[in-house]
């Protein structure tokens, strides 16, 4: 691109000028070069993804079979989300000072292509250093206790609802961009190796600390590139947009989570006998689930297909009350990122084991009930005492229990032996309104 005499003049002393400003200890950007604030996030962000990618690569590929195996797989999931948290705040402050700054000047205005594809590139960046971390923030956040993220602030996100669809639409987007964050970064790390080694210009070296900004070509000499004010604007729209694209995108992905009341009630795909002899109950609402330690995190699990058929009669003998049976559809179990880890031949073996079953007697004791009965789950068949809260108001009862049972003692996870890693005790958690039918 010609250049007329009195703007080359120009260029020159407003380049050295530049140039002058930018070699000396500067934080902020100049037309030359860019300032130490935005080299430190520059670099920080970069080293933080470069360290992230590889990690999640790594722990999504690692083995659990063992306990170890399985320790060290939530230690790389834990590891590579907390510094990809780390990469999220440093991008954020990377935008939001990018925000305040003028950028320095092209080096080559005249090469319209190749600034475009610069700039192009610079976009799907910034995209990808909020969508990325942000989506794995929210997969992890739909899910519960596996790998938690290493820091005293909460596991959880506002608006983010425990749902494995909304973890898997999350999951979807965040492998989507992990690809584009890839792809982006060897464009972008390619166009700054050769601008180095083929084109020998400044544009590596005034990103880099300490190395001498020689020359700096510009077509706005002094003040701010019109382009930087649209530059910026698009920045700030760019984060709008992927915040809001980030936080709908599982929503809208996501189908509803199963109705676990629905199916608990008319119990479709599961078949049982039903318990006969006194007035009986039928369930209308109830969450059937367990709690579980898993890496010293409470993980929740809850079965959405389940039946349950009671009979309860007050007038009955205390010690006698009624029965309850209760077949529980095992592959319905939901427990956060681990669901198909749990479902395995290592631990509740659906496979092989397709239902469970609780038949118990019901008691009246002076603390309130009793089902004392047969658990028979994963194969093994263990006699269990679960008390619970039973309130009434004429034909309407709703029902609450709690009671521990040791996996080992149904050969669940046995190769599991370390209880930092999977505890023993599971709290089965049952709760229930019932109406009586008859
Ligand atoms: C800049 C930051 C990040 C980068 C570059 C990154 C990159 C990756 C990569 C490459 C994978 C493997 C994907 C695959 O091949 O299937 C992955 C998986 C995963 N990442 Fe990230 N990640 C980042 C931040 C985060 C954060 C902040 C979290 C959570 C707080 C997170 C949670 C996960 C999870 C849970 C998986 C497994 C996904 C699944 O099983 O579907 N990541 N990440
Ligand atoms: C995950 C890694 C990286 C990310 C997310 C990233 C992101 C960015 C972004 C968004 C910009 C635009 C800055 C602005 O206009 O204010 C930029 C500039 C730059 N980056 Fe990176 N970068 C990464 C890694 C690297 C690496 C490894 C290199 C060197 C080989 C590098 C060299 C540069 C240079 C030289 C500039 C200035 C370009 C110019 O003046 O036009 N970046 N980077």
């Amino acid at each position: 691109m010609a250049e007329s005499s009195d703007q080359a003049s120009l260029d020159r002393t407003d380049a050295h000028a530049a140039a002058q400003a930018s070699n000396s200890a500067i934080w902020r950007n100049s037309a030359a070069r860019y300032g130490r604030v935005a080299m430190a996030l520059h670099w920080l962000t970069a080293l933080l993804i470069l360290a992230a990618f590889p990690l999640g690569l790594i722990a999504n590929a690692w083995p659990y079979e063992t306990t170890a195996q399985f320790a060290l797989k939530a230690n790389l999931f834990s590891v590579h989300k907390t510094l990809g948290i780390a990469a999220f705040f440093a991008a954020l402050a990377r935008i939001l000072w990018a925000l305040t700054q003028r950028r320095p000047v092209p080096l080559h205005p005249g090469r319209k292509v190749e600034r475009f594809m610069a700039e192009a590139v610079h976009w799907s960046l910034y995209l990808a250093m909020v969508i990325v971390p942000l989506s794995g923030w929210m997969h992890h956040a739909a899910t519960t206790g596996f790998a938690p993220i290493l820091w005293p602030l909460g596991q959880d996100l506002p608006l983010v609802p425990q749902s494995p669809d909304f973890a898997e639409a999350a999951g979807a987007v965040h492998w989507l961009f992990t690809r584009i964050l890839a792809a982006s970064v060897l464009l972008h790390v390619g166009g700054a190796l050769k601008h180095h080694l083929l084109d020998r210009d400044d544009t590596l070296r005034r990103m880099l600390p300490g190395s001498r900004v020689t020359f700096c070509a510009s077509e706005h000499p002094g003040g701010r590139t019109g382009h930087a004010g649209f530059a910026h604007a698009g920045a700030l729209a760019a984060f709008v947009i992927a915040f809001l694209a980030i936080a709908l995108a599982p929503a809208l992905l996501s189908r509803d989570a199963p109705v676990q009341v629905a199916q608990a009630a008319d119990g479709a795909s599961v078949s049982d006998q039903p318990v006969t002899g006194g007035p009986s109950w039928r369930v209308e609402e109830g969450r059937l689930g367990f709690d579980v330690t898993q890496m010293g995190d409470t993980v929740s699990g809850s079965f959405a297909d389940w039946r349950a058929e009671i009979i309860y009669d007050p007038q009955a003998p205390a010690t006698r009350r009624g029965s309850v049976a209760v077949t529980i559809a095992v592959d319905s179990l939901s427990l956060g990122s681990v669901t198909s880890q749990a479902k395995g031949a290592d631990f509740l073996d659906v496979e092989n084991h397709p239902r469970a079953r609780f038949e118990a007697t019901i008691r009246e004791t002076d603390d309130g009930h009793v089902a004392d009965g047969m658990l028979s789950l994963a194969g093994a068949q263990v006699p269990v005492s679960l008390p619970f809260r039973l309130r009434r108001d004429g034909d309407r009862a709703s029902a609450d229990g709690v009671v521990r049972v040791d996996r080992r003692d149904f050969g669940i996870g046995e190769s599991h032996t370390d209880e930092s890693a999977v505890g023993f005790g599971v709290d089965i958690i049952v709760s229930l309104d019932a109406v009586r039918v008859r």
